[in-house]
This record gives C-alpha cells, sequence and structure tokens, in this order.
C-alpha cells in the first residue's frame, strides 16, 4: 500500500491502491486464452502541483498505468481515487464528468495532432466539447495558452505540419493544459525530442505546473529526465512496484537492486550516485509467463532460493517502499 509518509506528504489528488489491470490474449487456434498481468498491484498517491514520475523498462507496464489514469480502459480490480472519485471501474457518466480533470500529452507529437486542423481548432475543440464558452472567449484563451507555452499568435492559423517537433509538443501541452486540468498524464514527452529540445519542453512543464498547480505523472525510461522534473519517484518491474519513494531519498540510495542497476546505467546521472555498480543481463521476462517468486529473480545477482520461491512484499525501508528479500543484506 502506498505510505504517505514515504513520500512528500500533503493532501491527496491522485491515489491508487492495488490498481491491476490484466488483458486476456489467445495462445492461438484452439490452444484458449491467458492472462496478461500488464498491471499487478500498484499503488501510490500524488498532489497538486507534484510530480510523480513512473520509471521502468519498455514494457513494464507505464502506458497501461496510463491508460488507467487518462480513463482511457478501466482497471481489472483495486482503487483509482482522482479528487476524492473512485474512477477505477466507473460507469460512464462518471468518466465523462471526470475526464477533462486529467490530461495526457503522448511521447510522439506527429501522431498525437490532427494534420487536417490549424492549431486554433485543435485547442478549440476541448473548449467546445466541455465547456459553455462563447467562441470570443474561447479564442481568448487560446490565445493565453499559445502564448504560455512559448508560441506566436500568428502561429493558431498553421498546420501541424509546419511545425518542428519541440514546437509540435508545446501545441500538445497547450491542449493538455486548455481545460486547466488537475492532473497530467505524460507518457515519454521529450523521448521523440532532440536532446537539446528536451530541456526546453522540462522546463516549460515545469512552469506550467507552478502556474496551475497540476499534479503530473510523468512516464519515462530515462532517469536523468525523470532527476529533473520528479518528487516522488515510482520504479516499476513487470507491472509491479519495486521501490516507490521521494526522488532525493531514492537518488541518493537507491536500495532495491533493480533500482541501483538503473541508475547505474545513467550516464548522465551525477558520478557519486552512482557508485554502485550493477548491471542486469538478460530481457525483461514475459508477463505472460512471470518467474516465480520475485520476478526480478532471474536477472538479479543477489537472488537465493527464497527469490525463487517468495513473492516480496512492498515494506517502508529508510524512509521508502521496497519490495526485496534481501535488501537489508545487500545494502548492509
Ligand atoms: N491491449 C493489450 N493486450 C494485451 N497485452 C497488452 C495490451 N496492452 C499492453 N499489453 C502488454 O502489457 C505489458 C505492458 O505494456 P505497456 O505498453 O504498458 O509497457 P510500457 O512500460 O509502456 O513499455 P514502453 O516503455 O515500451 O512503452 C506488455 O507486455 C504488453 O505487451
Ligand atoms: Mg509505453
Amino acid at each position: 500500500m502506498a505510505n504517505a509518509n514515504a513520500v512528500t506528504a500533503q493532501p491527496e489528488l491522485l491515489l491508487a491502491k492495488d490498481l491491476t489491470r490484466y488483458y486476456e490474449v489467445s495462445r492461438g487456434f484452439l490452444k484458449g486464452h491467458a492472462m496478461v498481468k500488464a498491471l499487478n498491484g500498484v499503488s501510490f498517491s500524488l498532489s497538486a502541483k507534484k510530480t510523480l514520475a513512473v520509471v521502468g523498462e519498455s514494457g513494464c507496464g507505464k502506458s497501461t498505468l496510463a491508460r488507467q489514469l487518462t480513463m482511457i480502459e478501466p482497471a481489472t480490480s483495486g482503487v483509482l481515487s482522482i479528487d476524492g472519485v473512485n474512477v477505477a471501474q466507473a460507469d460512464a457518466a462518471t468518466v465523462k464528468a471526470m475526464r477533462a480533470k486529467v490530461q495526457m500529452v503522448f511521447q510522439n507529437p506527429y501522431a498525437s495532432l490532427n494534420p487536417r486542423k490549424t492549431i486554433a481548432a485543435t485547442l478549440d475543440e476541448p473548449l467546445y466539447i466541455n465547456t459553455s464558452l462563447s467562441s470570443a472567449e474561447r479564442m481568448e484563451k487560446i490565445k493565453a495558452i499559445v502564448a504560455k507555452v512559448g508560441l506566436r499568435p500568428e502561429h493558431i492559423h498553421r498546420y501541424p505540419h509546419m511545425f518542428s517537433g519541440g514546437q509540435r509538443q508545446r501545441i500538445a501541452i497547450a491542449r493538455a493544459m486548455i481545460l486547466n486540468p488537475r492532473i497530467l498524464v505524460a507518457d515519454e514527452p521529450v523521448s521523440a525530442l532532440d536532446v537539446s529540445i528536451q530541456a526546453q519542453i522540462l522546463n516549460l512543464f515545469m512552469d506550467l505546473q507552478d502556474e496551475f498547480e497540476t499534479g503530473y505523472v510523468f512516464i519515462s525510461h530515462n532517469l536523468s529526465v525523470v532527476e529533473h522534473v520528479a518528487d516522488d519517484l515510482l520504479v516499476m518491474y513487470l507491472g509491479a512496484t519495486v521501490e516507490y519513494g521521494a526522488k532525493t531519498t531514492i537518488f541518493g540510495k537507491p536500495l532495491h537492486p533493480y533500482t541501483k542497476a538503473l541508475i547505474s546505467a545513467t550516464p548522465a546521472i551525477r558520478e557519486e550516485d552512482r557508485r554502485i555498480q550493477i548491471k542486469i543481463t538478460g530481457e525483461l521476462p514475459s508477463p505472460l509467463n512471470p518467474p516465480s517468486g520475485c520476478t526480478f529473480h532471474k536477472r538479479c545477482p543477489f537472488a537465493t532460493d527464497r527469490c525463487k520461491q517468495e513473492v516480496p512484499q512492498l515494506r517502508e525501508i529508510d524512509s521508502r517502499m521496497v519490495a526485496c528479500h534481501h535488501v537489508e543484506e545487500i545494502n548492509a
């Protein structure tokens, strides 16, 4: 369970408890079905003006989590409370009422904007659908947000193909923020951008958060990006939490072998934070057929027989939550 003390404490805007999402997939003709446990019991909380970074390898369930948060699909089980309303298995009316509160920015700004619409039309759509503002009032809002994301007024009459990748991501951010959402979910929002542009876009995210007091869920496989923006850190492995707590706590001293490996593999992070050199080998196992016990045991240099048999529970150690049987010995 999320431990309020382990993270930057404040009243919660977002609370997830044992959130799961399973997908039924076919094994092939006449072979029946199997369950992919893409999200397997994740718990965390987020308050306004704070950023929770979700990190982990490709396939660990980050985008699945994003789809739950944005109510694109319902959770299989668990609680997902947004502003006190549980939306995990909410009916269509509740989802409709809550949807404007959570907005999303995707990885690829080329794919997420409609090429046939001008920027003004793209930004007008959410206002037209979700508010009762007049067209003049909507235009005022469009102009204001365009200025805030660092574009020029005349840009609103242009089409997406007339912009650079960084500018397009600014437009996508404007579209997400124009309704003043309580929560913004950003799924790898700078991964497709040139490194020189990444910092500008990250700064834009931070400026808008200050102004609108939005809570961010920031998904990234890149820990040096996360180091910039996060207040709290949720490290996922095969659909589950391995370490969760304040960023400074975890970057200062990562305890789980998987977190240590991720941090030691990130060259941009300060040398002293990378003293622990742990290399993990092999690929992420298939969530269709996860390893027994601790799902990380096949790749963990510290694994014992116990790890092969017994699933480690998340427990509070050293001001954060960790799921590892041997965390004390490893870090002694
Ligand atoms: N609709 C679906 N049906 C079946 N399996 C799915 C579905 N969506 C996701 N999965 C599986 O769930 C697991 C998690 O996928 P997800 O896209 O959430 O990973 P991710 O962490 O976002 O990866 P990446 O970093 O590559 O974006 C993967 O094994 C994926 O194959
Ligand atoms: Mg993804």
